[in-house]
């Protein structure tokens, strides 16, 4: 086991929430060692999957910070803090200027100027993006970028379980004590299988959604929950997980299991219409601005129409749009329908809504800080305030920009008033034995998507997340027993793990009587009066 690693910053993941924070530190203090743990290679991530692109005010001529300011508003129906997106508006441009300069690559336009794409909700065309793979092409950035500064180092493999409090000093704490402290994090090197103690002066939380809790998901593999179902056992406050946000359009393919392909928003930015299976539009139905209304709606109108005729899917309709301004803005889409047998000139392309996003999560304020001293949060594990009860399209790069620097400036203010903590016991792996059947982690994996899909998607009710409730507790009192008798493994730590954000999910989507955003219940159809935020 050894010695514990110290290091000044641990930054907990490796997307762009993650590596932000990290290379501004590393550039501002060159004195400070930061060490980046991420569970699987340095660019696997949601980030690495982005296709549609950043969204920034960007040509003044046309756009204004007043009007991406009411878009995200709306978007968000009540519930963001509009402190909050002010800030993240603003702060925006001069975020993406610098990704500029470190080599992101944007696509122009022939006289040189951006060429700036359109999603739903947004009522200007303002996203900045790199043909359809712009997240690649950010993650591909800030990694190598973060692999230059000599100051920084990333510990690709490295899986953390828990983040060290007080508790591990034998201390009882309560959720609502106010003086928790994180000490850094127990990681599992996913090489031997050891489990190493991580201490740090200051912990940042950047481990991205969790969206392996539903059958059908745009997430990958990684997305699991781990930093907010981290947070929740250290007894840090967690904030409006009932909204989780599904993407209208995935391509659909029962076969896939762990990663379904997303056909981003802005093919419909660029003139994609939904149709039913009978070669019907339908979305006037639900809102005036058809195909591109927030997805929320966009979601629920494709929800409704595949329930009324009982279709598997929907279409999204390409044939008449200019097919070589198609290739070039779309090349990835264009070639994963061919690989599937789609010519999108001829035919239309099969899609349904998966989950995409989660807009809540770990409770930060507008520089990071969560209810944990010592430890910050961001990106998506975070709820911020910035999307409220709906995300509006492209905005979670760009959260991930802001909240990456914001906190670096705090920490490279405030970390010299903190030292290392004494006396972090090593992990203690007394009287667990191997695991004799893998089948049970996978099966109760396989088990949780059923329950989640089944009654806490996009339509919920009372009786449903009862239901889900109910199955929850016999998953969860399995796992733990799993987990407090056998050697630790990735697969159980993420287990556990998906198991949390579940019940977080389907706790808080009870606790809510209205409809709003992306939480819809049949019980309850309308809006309330007054603004509630959830609060684990
Ligand atoms: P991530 O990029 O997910 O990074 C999380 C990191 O944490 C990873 O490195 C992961 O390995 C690591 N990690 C997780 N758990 C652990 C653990 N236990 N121990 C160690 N490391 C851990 N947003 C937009 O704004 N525009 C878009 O066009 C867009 N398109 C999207 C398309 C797809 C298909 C998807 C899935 C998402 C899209 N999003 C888009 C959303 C956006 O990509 C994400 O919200 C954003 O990238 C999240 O960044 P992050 O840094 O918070 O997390
Ligand atoms: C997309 O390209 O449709 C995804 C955009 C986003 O999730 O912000």
């Amino acid at each position: 086991m050894g010695e514990a690693k110290k290091t000044d910053v641990l930054i907990l993941g490796s997307g762009i929430a993650g590596l932000t924070c990290a290379i501004k530190i590393a550039e501002a203090r060159p004195d400070l060692k930061i060490t980046v743990l991420t569970k699987a290679v340095a660019d696997e991530s949601n980030t690495r999957y982005a296709q549609g692109g950043v969204a920034a005010v960007w040509n003044e001529k046309i756009d204004t910070e007043e009007k991406h300011i009411a878009d995200t508003l709306d978007a968000g129906d009540g519930l963001c803090n509009e402190e909050v997106v002010k800030m993240v508006v603003e702060e925006g441009p001069i975020r993406v200027r610098e990704l500029i300069e470190w080599g992101t690559r944007f696509d122009k336009e022939k006289g040189g100027e951006y060429d700036l794409g359109r999603e739903g909700g947004h009522s200007e065309n303002r996203i900045l993006h790199y043909k359809d793979i712009t997240g690649w092409e950010i993650q591909r950035t800030i990694t190598e970028k973060a692999k230059q500064l000599p100051n920084i180092v990333i510990r690709e493999n490295c899986f953390s379980i828990d983040l060290l409090t007080q508790h591990h000093l034998g201390y009882n704490i309560t959720r609502v004590h106010p003086d928790i402290e994180c000490y850094g994090v127990y990681a599992l090197d996913k090489n031997n299988l050891d489990v190493e103690t991580h201490l740090a002066r200051i912990t940042v939380v950047a481990t991205g959604g969790a969206g392996q809790i539903y059958r059908a998901t745009t997430n990958p593999i990684i997305a699991t929950g781990d930093g907010m179902a981290m947070m929740y056992r250290a007894k840090g406050r967690i904030s409006n997980m009932e909204f989780v946000q599904f993407h209208p359009t995935s391509l659909y393919n029962p076969a896939v299991e762990s990663q379904a392909f997303l056909i981003s928003e802005a093919v419909r930015g660029f003139g994609g219409v939904l149709r039913t299976r009978d070669g019907q539009e339908f979305m006037h139905k639900y809102d005036e601005r058809k195909s591109l209304a927030p997805r929320d709606i966009v979601a629920r109108a494709i929800d409704n129409e595949m329930k009324i005729r009982g279709d598997e899917y929907v279409y999204l309709d390409c044939r008449h749009l200019e097919m070589e301004g198609f290739k070039k803005h779309f090349p990835n889409i264009y070639d994963k329908c061919k690989e599937e047998g789609i010519d999108v000139a001829t035919q239309m392309i099969p899609v349904v809504p998966a989950c995409h996003y989660f807009c809540g999560g770990i409770l930060v304020d507008k520089i990071g800080k969560t209810s944990i001293n010592r430890l910050y949060a961001a990106g998506e594990c975070t709820a911020s305030g910035l999307h409220g009860a709906n995300r509006l399209a492209s905005n979670s790069l760009l959260e991930g920009l802001v909240y990456g620097h914001n906190i670096a400036m705090d920490v490279v203010e405030c970390i010299d008033q903190y030292d290392y903590k004494e006396g972090i016991p090593d992990w203690d792996a007394m009287g667990t034995t191997d695991p004799k059947e893998m089948v049970l982690i996978t099966q109760s994996w396989k088990e949780l998507k059923d329950i989640m899909s089944s009654y806490v998607g996009i339509v919920r009710s009372n009786v449903r997340l009862q239901r889900a409730l109910d199955r929850l507790w016999l998953l969860y009192s399995e796992t733990e027993n799993l987990y407090n008798t056998t050697t630790l493994s990735p697969q159980l730590c993420e287990l556990r793990n998906l198991i949390t954000i579940a019940y977080l999910v389907t706790r808080s989507a009870s606790m809510r009587h209205e409809s709003r955003g992306l939480h819809y219940t049949t019980d309850y159809p309308g809006l309330l009066d007054h603004r509630e935020e959830t609060l684990m």
